[in-house]
């Protein structure tokens, strides 16, 4: 067993947090990651009513009683409904753990939800936004090094510096992210001292992540060389898989593209394409530079027990040096 401040406060048996995933943390996915003893997060932003919202929550309801959370997502998007309609409805459900992502500090969210008694998180990229959250009265700060999945901001900082810099800076616990695909990740994240980590691509190669077999068999070949870094001219760097589509977003930023033009390849809705019909080459899909450790797809309760398993040997082990 792995104990720390983040079970504890967040009721759970492992110190892994399931990374929220655009298109892909709906709610068989999300109860999966907490059935498994983790921290599964829905993707609010998938929904596009607030009828949709809740039959999703009580559909995770209905599949776990272990806790789940929910993200409020603060990145520049097309949001169907407003932020406070989801939280209106997860409040109204009785969700208690809600986490935000985004460019911004959740500023206008926080209040209402610490006042319902909500545990919040804020997941960000850097030591001054950190402090920035915890400032503003945040329980838990997730922060995500450069080799993450997905959103990776301008600073360029690895997880292995990043971590360890928050950490020093905030008093209170930090969940850290960007590489972990394994136990020997997660003991090194605790030994960096975090006190539980968040995986995004390596839940990607579970049995029960939601995308087509076709893309899980490509991403099963990809090494850790196999990742870009696109949207870097419209200031959203975002980390993917190295396919057409990151090549041609890159060579159109190259040519000085603007956001209309990039949105042939960046558009949301193409990666869901990707998702549900397997075509490889239809849009971007973030990935991690860890996609190059994972050798194998999972049930997700077995990806999660090894991950833990590898963590205690590494301890056991590092225990007699
Ligand atoms: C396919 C994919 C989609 C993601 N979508 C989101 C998202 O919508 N919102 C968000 O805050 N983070 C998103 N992330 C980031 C993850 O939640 C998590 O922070 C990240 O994957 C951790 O780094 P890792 O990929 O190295 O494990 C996504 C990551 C992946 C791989």
């Amino acid at each position: 067993m792995l104990k720390t401040k983040v079970t504890e406060m967040l009721g759970i048996e492992h110190p892994i947090i399931g990374g929220t995933m655009m298109w892909i943390s709906k709610g068989e996915f999300v109860a999966s990651i907490s059935e498994a003893g983790a921290l599964g997060v829905l993707a609010s932003a998938i929904y596009q009513s607030r009828a949709e919202f809740r039959d999703e929550l009580q559909k995770v309801k209905s599949l776990t009683s272990k806790p789940f959370s929910v993200n409020i997502n603060m990145f520049p998007s097309m949001r169907p409904i407003d932020n406070n309609d989801y939280i209106d409805i997860l409040l109204d459900e009785g969700v208690r753990i809600v986490e935000t992502s985004g460019h911004q500090a959740p500023t206008e969210y926080l209040p209402r939800l610490k006042e319902a008694g909500c545990l919040c998180i804020h997941k960000c990229v850097g030591v001054k936004y950190a402090k920035k959250v915890a400032a503003l009265g945040e329980d838990i700060v997730t922060v995500v090094g450069y080799e993450n999945g997905g959103a990776s901001g301008n600073l360029g900082i690895g997880s292995f510096v990043l971590i360890p810099a928050v950490v020093d800076a905030l008093d209170i616990p930090v969940i850290g992210g960007g590489g972990v695909a394994d136990g020997r990740g997660l003991y090194s994240m605790l030994a960096l001292g975090a006190e539980g980590v968040i995986m995004g691509t390596r839940l990607l190669l579970s049995e029960e992540c939601p995308i087509h077999n076709d893309l899980k068999a490509a991403l099963l070949e990809a090494k850790e060389t196999d990742t870009k870094l696109v949207m870097k001219s419209i200031n959203a760097v975002h980390r993917v898989w190295d396919n057409e589509a990151a090549r041609k977003t890159l060579e159109l930023e190259a040519k000085g593209g603007q956001l209309n033009d990039l949105l042939q390849y960046i558009g949301g809705e193409k990666a869901k394409i990707m998702y549900d019909e397997g075509k490889l080459d239809a849009g971007i899909v973030a990935t991690g530079q860890c996609i190059g450790l994972i050798n194998e797809i999972l049930p997700m309760k077995d990806l999660i027990a090894g991950v833990v398993k590898e963590a205690e040997a590494v301890r056991d082990k590092l225990a007699k040096i």
